[in-house]
């Protein structure tokens, strides 16, 4: 497609800043001159809020392979509704995790892919729609958790996820490490226990070649 814009997404367990850089990280590309849509899964869509309520509000606790399917649910609307047409109109999608957090997440934390291959079940819901480069922000899950728990006691809002113990952070934390390594030229792991500013200078390195392409 001629005006194919470039999809990218930042991923990380909770608490890893990964927004703070996703809007940063907008910010300078706008200043670039690109045309830039910022997003997040679960719930970018009208009908995505709602699994995402359903999800992460804890007045449910699906079983594992309920909360897999819903992801899946919410991805598939996301993609088709709002990502394949900015892609088509040439924009830059920043997007605040995708399929990598339901490998981490509902795959190898919640030990789904034991014996199955779910893979093609994640690809049916991209429909095509691959990232070109994902940035992990890289925490050890103890910082990470401890920020979201300083968080909540500011009064912010914990979803179910978060509530999970130490042992589920320290898995996803150890799926990332394994999706890096399997996907060496679309995922970049970025030390995220430094400085912002040098995260984000870290990131605008990694795009440079994006940008010229
Ligand atoms: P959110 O409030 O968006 O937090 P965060 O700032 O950590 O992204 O919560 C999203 C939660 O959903 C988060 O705990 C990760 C989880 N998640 C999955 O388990 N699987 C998925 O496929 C996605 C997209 C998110």
């Amino acid at each position: 497609m001629a005006n194919m814009g470039h999809l990218i997404s930042f991923e990380g367990g909770d608490g890893c800043g990964k927004s703070t850089q996703l809007k940063l990280t907008a910010d300078w590309l706008r200043q670039q001159g690109k045309d830039v849509l910022e997003t997040r899964q679960p719930g970018a869509t009208p009908l995505g809020m709602e699994i995402r309520c359903l999800l992460l509000s804890g007045e449910f606790v699906p079983v594992p392979e309920c909360e897999l399917l819903l992801f899946l649910a919410d991805r598939a609307q996301h993609v088709q509704t709002v990502i394949k047409p900015a892609l088509a109109n040439g924009q830059w999608v920043l997007c605040d995790r995708y399929s990598d957090s339901t490998l981490a997440y509902q795959l190898a934390a919640r030990g789904l892919a034991e014996g199955v291959d779910l893979k093609p079940m994640l690809a049916f819901a991209e429909a095509g729609c691959t990232p070109q480069q994902t940035f992990w922000l890289d925490v050890p899950a103890e910082i990470a958790l401890k920020r979201v728990r300083a968080r909540t006691d500011m009064g912010a809002e914990s979803t179910r996820l978060d509530e999970e113990a130490l042992s589920f952070h320290e898995r996803v934390h150890a799926a990332f490490i394994d999706i890096c390594k399997q996907y060496p030229e679309r995922m970049v792991r970025v030390d995220a226990g430094i400085q912002i500013e040098e995260i984000q200078s870290n990131i605008q390195n990694y795009l440079e070649d994006l940008l010229a392409a």
